[in-house]
């Protein structure tokens, strides 16, 4: 039987590119071309097996990106088919329905089948999960499927999440500024209060959910305590109400002194049964307005940010207090390990921030409750353009964990200039611990499969806000796509991800993909070359914006993000035999990478040891001449980019391609502020001279 629901008689589309803001990101759903379409118009009608929330979302979102891409109008119910249809519902529903359909594999929470399966004589597209929210992962999946032209027919694919815990915390503050945040204002906070209109909430949370991720925390990690206030959690009420056909959950950082200092007690104490009663009550109020409360995140003991130490308790009895009164309700506690000591006495040359995570958090391994997770920046320091992988991953065998990434690029050029981070993260996520016989890398540790940990995964600080495409540029929403596929599936490569964002964000011509696939898998490079060059860190005025050169900032101060670039070298001796012993935190085989100035690779050499300036790389230059040669390079490939972006033009809308051109016309601009700041500085320390004479200020 031919289905009732076709949309026979095609509707053709004219070959136009349209203007874009950047606002629908990997969601534009853009009409196919008429080839393109014929492999879609014979899409049956949809029904859902239910009428929860999120399915009902799927099933929009089914006909609306069909609607769209497709010309059809998808005729929806919610009944049985008795005709050919896209079937939408849980496995449980599905089997009611089709008792003899098997699945490949066991599907975990959010993890989804695709299958083209004949159900009582009729043929039928199934999108079947454990849950709800992983129907609507693979309706997601479906429409990125159909946007890319790929075939749907004789459909056979189970996916499944890497990890439970795939979120974004954004550093919103509750004026509406964003803490790092090069995208606007808050979409969620304006004046001290939640935003009476909250679309934008809403469509963030389609974007977040079209990728995979299922949590987002609203608010800065230097967590305002009025956000606990009763009045102010009915409102964030009003932002979860947004979330929830997502199946986006919500969560708050929050501030450890707020028993004190909102809450009327005289302590925080967290070993004090009144606080643990306050703490109690106060999450007993949340859940009452949030039934599905993702939990909190807590920023304590950390740039002045009040802790357990003022009493003298450890990470843990602050992490179990909260972590107590969330459990009964299924709630988390992501206790950050970004705690270190900010006036650190520079003069002694064997302190070391780096250490501080480690130092930390390991001996407390196996204190923390079930429901805490230790929420771990991917670098020792604090998201530099290059850092080896934090050892704390390795030091926590009992204890759950998260990797933090930071997507808004505060150290990485700011949005203003372009930095595609999956290739970083990749290397984070593949890094091989060596914590046994058997490979552990990070990305198995935070999944909680090398220690069978009970929860774990991804967070991507994302700080997306009100400009029109979320990030302050339409390029930048790479990285935001690629954290969700990377958390998804950690095994994607940067090729594969990045091929998949251009085609859904500029199409699919030939030229469109292979020029800005390349140009955005070479970014990374391109910026650290002109910025810090073999590991020194990003070289940037660590007091200020995180932006502008300031190589001079790192020193002298108890911030401790040094270089100790001096007379006759540069870099930070963190060896056990003669440095702070850093390197001693890592699993035997990765010292000996490390430890040796023979293996220690050339990209992180200046984070490992002080060498002199004349000291020779594996790559057979000197350290100096690396560094003139690298922000030479780096500054003559960003001005390239010029150049590559200009054969776009005509191949993508008018409208994105004359918002992005003076953009790589700006960058061009800031690497050569870069080349030049960076070269004099190393010139005048050293006093050796570039080889091919180019440093201009002192020729
Ligand atoms: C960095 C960043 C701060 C942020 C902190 C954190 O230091 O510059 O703005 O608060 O990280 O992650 O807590």
């Amino acid at each position: 039987m031919l289905i009732a629901v076709l949309f026979s008689g095609a509707i053709t589309f004219p070959r136009f590119v349209a203007a874009e803001t950047g606002a629908n990101a990997w969601l534009r759903y853009s009409p196919l071309d008429r080839q393109a379409a014929k492999a879609y118009e014979r899409l049956p009608g949809v029904v859902a097996l239910g009428d929860s929330l999120v399915l009902k979302t799927a099933q929009q979102e089914l006909v609306l990106g069909v609607a769209q891409m497709v010309g059809t109008t998808l005729r929806s119910g919610v009944s049985s088919p008795r005709e050919n249809a896209i079937v939408l519902g849980t496995f449980t529903k599905l089997r009611e329905l089709a008792p003899a359909l098997r699945l490949p594999a066991k599907l975990t929470a959010d993890g989804y089948w695709l299958k083209s399966a004949n159900i009582h004589g009729h043929e039928c597209l199934v999108i079947t999960a454990a849950n709800d929210r992983g129907v609507l992962y693979g309706v997601f999946a479906l429409l990125s499927k159909i946007s890319r032209g790929e075939p749907i027919t004789a459909i056979d694919e189970v996916q499944q999440p890497y990890a439970p815990i795939r979120w974004v915390n954004q550093w919103d503050n509750l004026d509406g500024r964003i803490e790092r945040g090069y995208g606007g204002p808050s979409i969620f906070f304006a004046d001290g209060k939640v935003r009476s209109d909250l679309t934008l909430a809403g469509q963030y949370a389609r974007l977040l959910a079209s990728i995979g991720i299922n949590g987002c925390t609203i608010n800065n990690v230097n967590a305002a305590p009025g956000v606990l206030e009763d009045n102010f959690i009915e409102q964030v009420r009003r932002i979860a109400d947004g979330f929830r056909p997502w199946g986006v959950q919500l969560s708050m950082s929050v501030d450890l002194g707020s028993p004190k200092v909102m809450g009327g007690l005289d302590t925080f104490d967290p070993l004090d049964p009144k606080v643990a009663e306050w703490w109690r009550k106060k999450v007993d109020e949340i859940y009452r307005n949030i039934p599905d409360f993702g939990g909190f995140v807590v920023k304590a003991d950390s740039e002045g940010r009040l802790g357990p130490s003022t009493y003298g308790r450890t990470p843990a009895d602050a992490a179990n207090v909260i972590a107590h009164a969330l459990k009964p309700h299924g709630g988390l506690v992501f206790y950050r390990a970004f705690v270190y000591n900010h006036h650190l006495d520079w003069h002694n040359l064997k302190n070391d921030r780096a250490k501080a995570a480690y130092d930390n958090f390991h001996p407390l391994d196996g204190n923390f409750d079930d429901n805490v997770i230790i929420q771990i920046k991917n670098g020792p320091i604090d998201f530099q353009v290059r850092e080896p992988v934090s050892p704390l991953f390795a030091g926590l065998h009992r204890t759950n964990e998260a990797v933090e990434l930071q997507i808004t690029q505060e150290y990485t050029g700011q949005q203003r200039q372009l930095c595609f981070l999956v290739p970083m993260w990749k290397e984070v996520l593949n890094f091989d611990m060596h914590v046994n016989e058997d490979a552990t890398r990070v990305k198995d540790l935070v999944a909680g499969r090398v220690f069978h940990r009970p929860t774990g995964g991804f967070v991507g600080v994302a700080n997306v806000g009100m400009d029109a495409n979320w990030l302050g540029s339409p390029l930048a929403m790479a990285n935001l796509y690629g954290f969700g596929r990377l958390a998804w599936n950690p095994n994607l490569s940067a090729e594969e991800i990045v091929d998949e964002w251009t085609r859904l964000t500029f199409g699919s011509d030939p030229l469109v993909v292979k020029t800005l696939d390349a140009m955005q898998l070479s970014s990374w490079h391109v910026y650290e070359s002109y910025t810090g060059p073999l590991g020194a860190g990003t070289l940037t005025n660590i007091l200020g914006n995180h932006y502008d050169p300031g190589p001079e900032s790192s020193e002298e101060n108890g911030w401790g993000q040094w270089h100790r670039a001096d007379h006759q070298g540069i870099g930070m001796d963190r060896t056990v035999a003669t440095g702070t012993g850093f390197i001693g935190q890592y699993p035997p085989e990765v010292q000996t990478l490390y430890e040796s100035l023979a293996r220690c690779p050339d990209s992180l050499l200046l984070f490992f040891h002080h060498v002199p300036y004349t000291y020779v790389l594996h790559s057979g230059k000197t350290v100096i001449q690396h560094i003139y040669d690298s922000h030479y390079d780096g500054a003559d490939r960003a001005r390239d980019f010029i150049s590559q972006w200009k054969t776009l033009e005509g191949h993508i809308d008018d409208e994105r391609y004359r918002d992005i051109l003076p953009r790589f016309e700006y960058q061009a601009g800031e690497a050569i502020v870069w080349r030049d700041a960076i070269c004099s500085w190393v010139y005048r320390l050293s006093g050796i001279p570039d080889a091919k004479d180019r440093i201009p200020a002192l020729q």
